[in-house]
């Protein structure tokens, strides 16, 4: 028993939780994501999978992504990817209502199938379904040789290592990283992104490991804000555009670990039903970064300051109009918009970890759920 526990310290590397340690290897994993894949001197994005069949993809009516928990919410990122740079219409599916719901599926259709473990039962069982179909079938996996990476025509690797912990990190970053690839790839081919607009997203793609790195040095401001709401019984995510399955990720996180009631709600929804639960006991974690609507997120945080919730946002370094509304501002580097997940999701990973340690929770194995679901 000694010996095991010393193993598992050894594995932590020096952390206290698989978790902790997982979100720090965030920068390392993206990077080993798009290793050999993102040549940004060269202009290229190199991908075997998507190289090979490049065609289903060209001629694809649309794109069907199915996935659950974390990697769903990666597809959400990935449509707003998706539809803006390649300009493939693409649909988002709970794997799980997708399987029953006899869906309308096609020879021209492409089915994207995102999972961690590659190993969820729901997500599989989509993936059969569309196969006989006639779709062709995209696997984004991390565990190599799993059963979804088995059964899908193609697929891409994300290449993040080990995920340990059961609320999932850095498979979430590497997930958009790899889905942010066969974007810019798929709009180089079809010349849906300007020449300038794809060589920016590039050369912003490569510097992303960088600006997590910086992200990262909020943990110390996260863990005192953290102090602060620990406490809370319900905490409210809003965020918009590409900034909104960020909020789901941000709040299925907080609930996950800390079990705190959590919502994440697009921003200009809050006026359709939060807004009503919003008074100096809810504390709203905000995601305002400067190009996504920036404005109307601030015009949401001054709705939300007059009904007096608390307001922890996240905004670009530098950023002066949110610092004077919100209670906390947590500051993230600037980069490309459609990029931004990248970071933001970053405190919202440290802030649900530190609140769980502080309430004392199992933070790598959360009470009820499992790293891989393998039944349904
Ligand atoms: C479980 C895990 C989540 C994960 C989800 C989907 O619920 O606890 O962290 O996001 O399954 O798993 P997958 O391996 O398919 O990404």
């Amino acid at each position: 028993l000694e010996l095991q526990l010393n193993l598992e310290e050894i594995e932590k590397g020096g952390y206290d939780h698989f978790m902790l340690k997982e979100i720090y290897e965030q920068p390392k994993a993206i990077q080993d994501t798009y290793r050999g894949r993102l040549l940004a001197d060269k202009g290229i994005v190199k991908m075997s999978g998507i190289d090979q069949n490049l065609e289903k993809f060209l001629n694809a009516n649309r794109i069907i992504i199915v996935a659950c928990g974390t990697s769903w919410h990666a597809g959400l990122v990935a449509e707003y990817i998706f539809e803006d740079m390649a300009r493939i219409p693409v649909e988002v599916e709970y794997a799980s209502e997708f399987r029953y719901r006899n869906p309308v599926i096609t020879e021209k259709d492409v089915l994207i199938a995102i999972s961690q473990s590659g190993e969820t039962a729901d997500t599989l069982a989509a993936i059969k379904l569309a196969k006989e179909k006639g779709a062709f079938v995209f696997g984004v996996c991390n565990v190599v040789g799993s059963s979804i990476a088995r059964e899908t025509h193609a697929g891409a690797y994300t290449h993040a290592g080990p995920e340990i912990g059961v609320a999932s990190t850095k498979a979430f970053t590497t997930q958009i990283t790899v889905l942010t690839l066969i974007a810019l790839k798929l709009a180089q081919e079809k010349g849906t992104l300007s020449q300038s607009k794809y060589h920016e997203y590039l050369a912003e793609l490569e510097a992303v490991p960088t600006k997590v790195e910086k992200a990262l040095l909020s943990n110390a401001l996260v863990e005192e804000i953290s102090e602060t709401y620990k406490d809370s019984s319900n905490c409210l995510y809003l965020g918009r555009g590409y900034n909104f399955p960020v909020a789901l990720e941000g709040a299925l996180k907080l609930k996950e670990i800390s079990y705190i009631h959590a919502e994440g709600y697009p921003a200009a929804e809050m006026k359709h039903g939060p807004i009503a639960l919003i008074d100096e006991h809810m504390p709203v974690v905000v995601i305002a970064t400067k190009k996504g609507h920036y404005e109307k997120v601030v015009s949401n945080i001054q709705e939300i300051k007059s009904r007096k919730g608390r307001i922890i946002a996240i905004v670009t370094e530098g950023d002066k109009a949110v610092k004077e509304l919100a209670d906390h501002v947590i500051e993230v580097p600037e980069t490309s918009e459609g990029l931004s997940p990248l970071l933001t999701t970053i405190p919202l990973q440290l802030l649900s970890y530190h609140i769980a340690v502080m309430r004392g929770c199992n933070v790598d194995q959360p009470r009820n759920l499992a790293k891989s679901v393998t039944v349904e």
